[in-house]
């Protein structure tokens, strides 16, 4: 059984649909240990505890520093004993020790077709703006593994969606999460938790 720490910022559609995915059997073998937000208004902690799930908020307003947050957010991380970290639209940067000890052991879902419009400043609707900016025809979402840098981690899956004409920031973001991001996600959860190792 893989055990999973989701970690949210916002709304947590992406939560939702790997709660859903669980629920549903498109998501086997898998449990979800707790979710965890640094924003204590965010409606995914609502989305957690009405479906029984742990649900916790490291914010690093409680902290003096960030080198304090780092570390209070590994250590709770580390009490959870989870077997991966799912980055669900989480904004804050993944502490350097934290990568490390989990390399390869976290995944994160961006909302562009990775190398396009990703990196520092491209979170949210920013990324649907700039890429309406661009005028691609394309765009989509990537799940990737999370190193170092920013976006820069291996990828494991894309899916492309299509920028239809008129389009806004709001309504691209929503045909990305639609038909890309709630699919994506649960597919490689489902996919790492029923590898050799986690059966
Ligand atoms: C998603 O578009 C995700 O790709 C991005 O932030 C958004 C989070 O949405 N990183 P939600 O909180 O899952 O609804």
């Amino acid at each position: 059984m893989l055990r999973i720490a989701v970690m949210v910022s916002g709304g947590g559609t992406n939560l939702q649909a790997i709660i859903d995915g669980v629920k549903d059997g498109t998501i086997t073998n898998t449990e979800i240990a707790a979710v965890i937000s640094n924003n204590a208004d965010a409606y995914a902690l609502t989305r957690a505890k009405e479906n029984g799930i742990t649900a916790m908020c490291i914010s690093p307003k409680s902290y003096e520093s960030r080198d304090a947050f780092n570390d209070a957010l590994l250590e709770e991380v580390n009490k959870l004993n989870v077997d991966l970290i799912v980055l669900a639209g989480f904004l804050v940067r993944i502490p350097e020790a934290m990568v490390h000890q989990y390399s390869h052991r976290i995944i994160n879902i961006h909302p562009s077709l990775i190398p396009s419009f990703c990196g520092v400043g491209y979170y949210g609707l920013r990324v649907h703006e700039a890429a309406l900016k661009k005028g691609v025809k394309v765009t989509g979402a990537t799940v990737h593994y999370v190193d170092e840098g920013m976006d820069t981690g291996e990828i494991i899956f894309q899916k492309a969606v299509e920028v239809k004409d008129g389009d806004t920031p709001q309504t691209l973001q929503r045909r990305v999460m639609e038909e890309a991001e709630w699919k994506l996600l649960p597919a490689a959860i489902n996919m790492i938790a029923n590898k050799q190792e986690y059966k």
